[in-house]
């Protein structure tokens, strides 16, 4: 309602300013507001900007406005006006931040966010409100499952996706039986499910689950407890400040020789050089990694860090992206969103030139993509081999009415 709601504003400053019906006849079927100076598209930015998830939030920040940057600051003819929110990594919080930006700020788009939890507060808003959410890194399984809709998206994976080919890579070298420990919430409990269904396809299992409330860091007692467990690997959930620190007290508490660790590269991705000798050495699966060496993926890198003064990652990458999709849509229609059908259709169908290697979308609005493995080499989350090309989520109980 908010977007026809200022068309209809627009429109009529426009008339005012314009003189009237003989501007509007002389520009035809072209929308006004288009024709006569775009009116600009509000996008409203729901990251965190604070807290254990901060550097994922920012590096998605920058390198969305990178790709808007790029294009000269217009998408589909539109220029792009951001509204920035801090969503804490708070889940309680979400509903209250996402109607803020919907009704108060009549944004057209949403990009975010990053922690599951908090996304799925921001899925029932939208839901109602019929506004476009693009996900750029949460991955909770119900966003292109089953509360999946035409008006939301996600340019990063579910969940499942890096975990499950983490487990199948173990599972393919016969790894039985592993730990797991986590943060408990939405993302540490599908990333667990995933692993799980990766290494039942070799026959293995997680014979113990190990979780600490998010965002908290007090695993010291649930490291404690491996060694007892007779398994043979630990996988592992973490991400950002926590992930630093996990690998860390890890390597500290002397387990890394006897207990391999793997997990979804979240675990290392953006954090390595802080986990310094600790991350050394780690393997993981993901959507990207260190050493594509494609000219896309090189490009990116070096407009990156000119932009951010910092090392492209994984959530740079998811944000470029979100931006890329969202431009696809808006070329699609020339900017007029109330066109949403056309630019629903052109999205999910769209292929999607990441650095990343080119993805498409799930009929869920997932992408469908290479798992990659990689090792920690030097700092660097190396290419070590592909665990699952063209990787789809199950998108479970997702019907798009
Ligand atoms: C999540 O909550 O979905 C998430 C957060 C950080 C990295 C990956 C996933």
């Amino acid at each position: 309602m908010g977007n026809l709601i200022r068309g209809n504003v627009s429109r009529r400053t426009l008339l005012k300013t314009a003189g009237g019906v003989s501007a509007l006849a002389a520009f035809g079927a072209t929308p006004l507001r288009y024709a006569l100076g775009a009116e600009p598209l509000k996008v409203g930015l729901m990251l965190p900007y604070s807290g254990t998830y901060a550097k994922l939030g920012e590096n998605i920040t920058w390198a969305v406005e990178l790709f808007v940057e790029e294009k000269g600051g217009m998408l589909g003819g539109r220029p792009i006006e951001f509204i920035k929110l801090d969503d804490e990594s708070d889940p309680a919080k979400a509903p209250e931040n996402t109607n803020r930006l919907v009704s108060r700020d009549e944004v057209d788009v949403i990009i975010g966010t990053v922690h599951s939890g908090v996304e799925m507060g921001m899925v029932k808003v939208v839901k109602d409100s019929g506004t476009l959410l693009i996900g750029p890194n949460a991955g909770a399984g119900a966003m292109t499952g089953a509360l999946c809709a035409p008006n939301i998206f996600r340019t990063s994976f579910s969940n499942w996706q890096p975990s499950y080919g983490m487990g199948k890579a173990l599972a393919d070298r016969g790894i039985k039986k592993v730990a797991y420990i986590t943060w408990d919430y939405g993302a540490g409990k599908e990333s667990m499910q995933g692993f799980a269904d990766g290494l039942a396809t070799g026959g293995g299992e997680i014979v113990q689950a190990l979780m600490v409330p998010f965002p908290e860091t007090s695993w010291q007692p649930l490291l404690a407890q491996i060694p007892g467990l007779g398994v043979e690997a630990v996988g592992t959930f973490f991400a950002g400040g926590g992930a630093i620190q996990f690998v860390k007290d890890y390597a500290a508490a002397g387990l890394r020789d006897k207990f391999p660790l793997y997990g979804s590269g979240f675990l290392t991705d953006g954090v390595l050089a802080a986990q310094g000798d600790a991350g050394e050495g780690l393997e993981t699966a993901l959507h990207y990694a260190d050493g594509l060496n494609t000219p896309r993926d090189n490009a990116f890198r070096e407009a990156f860090q000119k932009k951010a003064g910092r090392d492209a990652d994984v959530y740079a990458v998811q944000g470029y992206d979100a931006a890329q999709l969202l431009a696809i849509g808006l070329e699609a229609v020339g900017g007029d969103m109330e066109k949403s059908d056309a630019m629903y259709a052109a999205m999910g169908s769209a292929t999607i030139d990441s650095p990343r290697g080119a993805f498409t979308l799930s009929k869920a609005h997932n992408p469908v993509q290479d798992i990659y493995l990689r090792k920690a080499v030097n700092g660097l989350n190396m290419l070590n081999g592909i665990a699952v090309e063209k990787l789809a989520d199950p998108a479970t109980g997702c019907s798009m009415t």
